[in-house]
């Protein structure tokens, strides 16, 4: 379906997106960061708007225009990331993660800038572990049939299929939709396209074939209305 001027079936709903992928400062000049260009939830962003809901946008280091019509949030941090997110999420009819979020993060960050020692020596940097803003979002819903979406990057390996870890996840999460991406080929980071399964708490699962992550946008935006008026 084109959709040069789109119908405004998301009209009436708040969502929130979060885009891009967070850094955690190692010191003033120095990070721990991820790949994630934000395309995939700009693209969400964007047609959410285009669609008539009104959007805000959480984006995390990003170096993408504004999406038209779209409130953006620019944070850094995954904790920064977080306090966006859950206040804009108290209003929120939709949210969707699909964020990049670091899993770890120095337990803290030096001051000063590290310096060299002259002996060759490295320092070491010790990781603790980021809350999981998914997870808190899908077992504690900041509003009743809020619904709460997802993205995971799996491979398969002895335990199961890419496509088994991506329904274990959707599980532990407690989110309604979860979009799951093959990861190991050379596709999604950076990429104008993607492809996926859409995967439902109900058991649905819909493959979306590689294509502009606009035409996977607007895939989800369909499947959240299924998911929120399953009987049209
Ligand atoms: N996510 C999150 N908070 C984190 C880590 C991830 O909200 N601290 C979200 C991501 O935005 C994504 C989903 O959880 O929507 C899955 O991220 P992914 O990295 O694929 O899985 P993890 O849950 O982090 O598990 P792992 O990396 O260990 O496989
Ligand atoms: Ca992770």
């Amino acid at each position: 379906l084109a959709r040069g001027t789109a119908e405004p079936d998301l009209a009436g709903l708040h969502v929130v997106v979060s885009a891009g992928g967070t850094r955690e400062p190692i010191d003033p000049v120095r990070f721990i960061g991820n790949r994630s260009s934000g395309k995939q939830g700009f693209a969400l962003a964007g047609t959410a708007a285009a669609r008539g809901a009104r959007v805000t946008l959480v984006a995390a280091n990003t170096s993408l225009a504004d999406p038209a019509g779209v409130d953006v949030v620019r944070v850094s941090t995954t904790a920064e990331l977080r306090t966006a997110v859950r206040a804009a999420a108290r209003d929120a009819d939709v949210v969707v993660m699909a964020a990049a979020v670091a899993d770890f993060r120095p337990r803290e960050a030096a001051e000063a800038k590290i310096k060299k020692a002259d002996d060759n020596s490295a320092p070491e940097i010790r990781l603790v572990q980021n809350p999981h803003v998914l997870r808190e979002l899908g077992h504690s819903r900041s509003r009743p049939g809020q619904t709460v979406v997802g993205f995971a990057a799996e491979t398969g390996d002895a335990q199961g299929t890419w496509l088994e870890h991506g329904r274990a996840k959707l599980a532990k999460y407690g989110v309604d939709l979860l979009i799951v991406n093959e990861v190991g080929v050379d596709l999604t980071f950076g990429a104008d396209h993607s492809a996926a399964v859409v995967i439902g708490a109900d058991g649905s699962e819909e493959p979306v074939a590689d294509g502009p992550k606009e035409r996977l946008a607007d895939v989800i935006w369909d499947r959240v209305l299924k998911v929120r008026t399953p009987n049209d």
